[in-house]
């Protein structure tokens, strides 16, 4: 098998990371953190979500965020939205990259959305539309791909019709996510070797989380299918609040170290990436997950204080 010479990461930390967490980040310390990113050579940024901010406090400064984001050349930020007044609010902010969040399962919807998939279907057939003559571009987000928190493990071929209706309604991307963290590499293997055959490698993409440590596995397995685009964030913080039991993403300095140890080129800094997750730390006030982070950067119990252990 060939292995790609490049994958494409973008770090969700600032949104899938963040939105999560216990505690509130001030917007200078989001601003920090994604600074930290740019410096580290990510191209990729999920910068926040502009969705209700009774469903997700953390994002409620979505537009303060958008408006201090900094420069960085070719630096592409997406907004992560639900419906048509995400998408109003993230183009008023300035942003043209969106994440457009829809559920694999109805009940994963109706939690996450408070609407049925086809409800959210149709939102994305209008969305697109709009997109298109306002020159954003629109990944789609489905959630729940592979196991559901609710539902149990999802029947890969409405995966597959989904993943067909959304490019054929005009998606840019159609990321694939493991947001329960439940996957397995066969299963992971099976879905995106169906959606290739369908649709090609290049606008696919894999969001995987790390809860049963599987997370590694799953992008390999991913990447033995062809593609090359993954979600990861800093420090291997995430969850979502309404997806119940799920730790965080793949953290991005493991797929990093990993992608380098096989010779594979992502652009981005792993020293840079370890100073960002030191701000993760600081904000959080507890080390981060990330295994390459703690591998370098944690090198005796000295350093951890006895609440971040
Ligand atoms: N941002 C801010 N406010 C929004 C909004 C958005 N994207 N979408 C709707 N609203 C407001 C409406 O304007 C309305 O306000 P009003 O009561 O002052 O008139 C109110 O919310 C209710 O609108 P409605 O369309 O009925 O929304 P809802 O209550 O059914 O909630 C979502 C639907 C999608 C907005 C909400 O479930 C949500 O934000 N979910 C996202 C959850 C999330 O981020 N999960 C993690 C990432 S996958
Ligand atoms: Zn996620």
């Amino acid at each position: 098998m060939r292995w790609p010479e490049r994958v494409t990461i973008m770090d969700v930390g600032p949104r899938d990371g963040l939105q999560n967490e216990p505690y509130l980040l001030a917007t200078d310390q989001k601003i920090r953190l994604i600074e930290g990113l740019v410096a580290a050579g990510l191209e990729w940024i999920q910068a926040t979500s502009f969705v209700h901010p009774k469903a997700v406090p953390q994002m409620a400064d979505a537009a303060q965020v958008a408006a201090g984001l900094p420069p960085g050349d070719g630096v592409r930020y997406f907004a992560l939205i639900p419906n048509d007044k995400g998408y109003e609010r993230a183009l008023a902010s300035g942003l043209k990259h969106i994440s457009l969040v829809l559920g694999a399962t109805e009940t994963m919807n109706q939690k996450n959305l408070n609407m049925s998939v086809a409800e959210s279907m149709a939102i994305a057939g209008r969305l697109l539309k709009r997109a298109h003559s306002d020159g954003v571009t629109v990944r789609v987000d489905v959630s729940v791909a592979f196991v559901c928190a609710y539902e149990g493990v999802v029947d890969p071929q409405s995966v597959v019709q989904q993943t067909a209706e959304l490019f054929a309604l005009g998606a840019n991307q159609v990321c694939l996510c493991d947001t329960t963290g439940r996957a397995d590499p066969r299963q992971v293997a099976y879905l995106f070797d169906q959606v290739r055959r369908a649709h090609g490698s290049e606008r696919l993409a894999g969001h995987f989380h790390n809860t049963y440590g599987m997370a590694l596995a799953n992008t390999l397995a991913a990447m033995q299918q062809g593609i090359g685009f993954f979600d990861t964030s800093v420090g291997g913080l995430g969850g979502c609040p309404y997806s119940p039991g799920a730790s965080g993403n793949t953290p991005t300095e493991d797929l990093v170290h990993m992608l380098e140890r096989m010779g594979i080129e992502t652009g981005i800094d792993l020293e840079r990436l370890c100073d960002a997750c030191e701000l993760v730390r600081e904000f959080s006030g507890k080390i981060p997950p990330s295994a390459y982070y703690r591998a370098t950067r944690i090198k005796s119990a000295a350093k951890v204080s006895a609440n971040e252990a």
